[in-house]
């Protein structure tokens, strides 16, 4: 069976389950849209990539996406998607421990980058990480210099792993079931999960509202994504959300936190968050949904197929 008769046969069936009746040309709609955007499930296995930075990342096939975005340079995205707009480097000037939670370590190149940073900044700061990954990649590129030691050394330090200036905990498995055994207030959130269309059990509503119960109250939840439904999901848990900064040909991110202040989003994106029918959560109210379920679940409620 090919990934587009896969598709078809999974969106009767789930239909079928839920006792869901559309017409043809609403069935059309939704297949449509998951041939355009769904992983392939048949994809297996990862290949080298080089990014505009000289950086190499991975591209999974299963996803059919790079770890690391190609046009903005793997190194320059962890710098100024993640550790930048975080504001760690500003708190580890005055702070003696920094807290990350990351989700998705995939190859480890934006908690390099960022203790890179922060002990450039401060020698002697503490950093405390909990990842989660489900999937841990043998051959991982290492990164170019200066962040060459600091990546070998937090691969090394996997999955567990204490020091006087690291504490480090990668837990492997599903992050929906493994977040439930970690207690943390981190300082920053990394939310670095494949897209949102390919990966959406990491970006639900439910999923965010696990984060939310993690991070500090002044902390930041930063993230390459600036989709419409994430950023409404965390609107309605309670976080200011704002954008940061284009990388390369790399659109906007988002930067959120329950009392910090957030820098502003541009008047179009707040209008497509107000309007848009895409700004919908994504829900998946047990955790234990699967991916393709939570796809079809949310383009059903964009294109208003479903009582809201
Ligand atoms: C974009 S990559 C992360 C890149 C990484 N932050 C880095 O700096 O190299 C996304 C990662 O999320 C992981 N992932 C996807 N779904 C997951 C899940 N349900 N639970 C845990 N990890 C997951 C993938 O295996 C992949 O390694």
């Amino acid at each position: 069976m090919n990934r587009e008769t896969f598709l078809e046969k999974y969106l009767k069936n789930f239909l079928k389950r839920k006792e869901i009746k559309l017409n043809e040309e609403a069935f059309n709609t939704i297949l449509r849209e998951l041939k355009r955007f769904a992983y392939n499930p048949f994809g297996e296995g990862v290949n080298p990539a080089p990014t505009a930075d000289g950086s190499y990342t991975l591209i999974h096939n299963k996803y059919g996406e790079p770890y690391h975005s190609q046009t903005a340079g793997a190194i320059r995205e962890a710098y100024w998607k993640f550790v930048k707009p975080s504001r760690i480097l500003e708190k580890a000037k005055k702070k003696e421990v920094i807290k990350i939670l990351d989700i998705g370590f995939g190859l480890g190149y934006n908690l390099a980058v960022a203790l890179k940073h922060l002990w450039d900044i401060n020698p002697s700061l503490k950093v405390e990480i909990i990842s989660f990954e489900k999937e841990l990649i043998k051959d991982i590129p290492i990164l170019p210099e200066p962040y060459r030691e600091i990546h070998k050394r937090i691969i090394s330090a996997v999955p567990e792993h204490e020091d006087e200036r690291l504490k480090i905990k990668v837990y492997i498995g599903d992050a929906r079931k493994e977040i439930k055994k970690v207690e943390f207030n981190a300082d920053a959130v990394f939310h670095d999960a494949f897209s949102p269309y390919k990966n959406p059990e990491l970006w639900t509503c439910d999923f965010l509202k696990l984060i939310k119960e993690r991070i500090d109250e002044k902390g930041y939840w930063v993230s390459y994504s600036s989709s419409l439904s994430v950023r409404k999901s965390l609107i309605l848990l309670g976080f200011k959300v704002g954008s940061s900064k284009e990388v390369g040909r790399k659109r906007k991110g988002t930067v959120a936190s329950l009392k910090a202040p957030v820098p502003p989003m541009e008047e179009e994106e707040l209008r497509k968050l107000a309007l848009s029918p895409f700004a919908k959560p994504m829900r998946d109210e047990n955790l234990s949904k699967e991916p393709l379920e939570i796809l079809i679940e949310y383009l059903l409620k964009v294109y208003n197929y479903l009582p809201q």
